[in-house]
């Protein structure tokens, strides 16, 4: 697993999460459609369950494989040690962009398994609008925005990483 499949240098598992986070977010706008205007209850429940779990097993792998087997990012950039592809100061400005995507990737996980969780047990079974709409509007357009956010930040980091240059 040591090279990507986009056509780039990256690895298998950065590209395929890169490929999931652009995936995710017109799957999540279709689900948001289907539960707002059709009021397919239902659909948009296991939509957002799968959605849930493709997330969780994309990104426990992508830190796995980044962390433990290639033992972080910048080995993943500059693969070749003796002939580095980003030079200290293109390092420095990616590493910014990581920071700021960081900060969306790492909320998001607990900001859909809050929204998952809670309305899994607040929403009746079939899930219809009850006393729970008003707090899961609230926090499923913060998990909508958050995992939006950290799909765009994503793709910065992985252009300026492995495309720019
Ligand atoms: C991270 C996961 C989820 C996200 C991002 C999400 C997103 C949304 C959004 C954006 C809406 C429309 C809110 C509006 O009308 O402004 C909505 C409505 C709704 N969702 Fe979810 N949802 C998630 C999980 C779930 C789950 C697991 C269930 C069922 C157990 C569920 C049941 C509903 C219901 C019943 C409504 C209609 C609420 C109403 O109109 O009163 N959602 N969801």
């Amino acid at each position: 697993m040591k090279s990507g499949f986009l056509g780039y240098d990256a690895s298998f598992m950065l590209d395929f999460v890169v490929t999931a986070l652009v995936l995710i977010v017109p799957a999540l706008l279709f689900s948001i459609y289907q539960v707002k205007y059709r009021k397919e209850y239902k659909l948009h429940r296991s939509m957002q369950v799968a959605l849930g779990l493709i997330l969780l097993v994309a990104v426990v792998a992508f830190e796995v494989d980044t962390q433990l087997i290639h033992g972080g990012w910048q080995n993943i950039v500059n693969k070749d040690a003796s002939a580095p592809r980003l030079d200290e100061e293109a390092l420095i400005f990616v590493r910014k962009v990581l920071w700021v995507h960081l900060i969306f990737a790492v909320t998001t996980p607990f900001l859909w398994a809050t929204t998952i969780i809670l309305a899994l047990k607040r929403f009746s079974d079939p899930p219809i609008p009850g006393p729970h709409s008003r707090l899961h509007k609230k926090l499923a357009w913060a998990s909508t925005i958050d995992i939006t956010m950290t799909s765009v930040t994503g793709l910065i980091f992985y252009y300026f990483a492995f495309m720019a240059g």
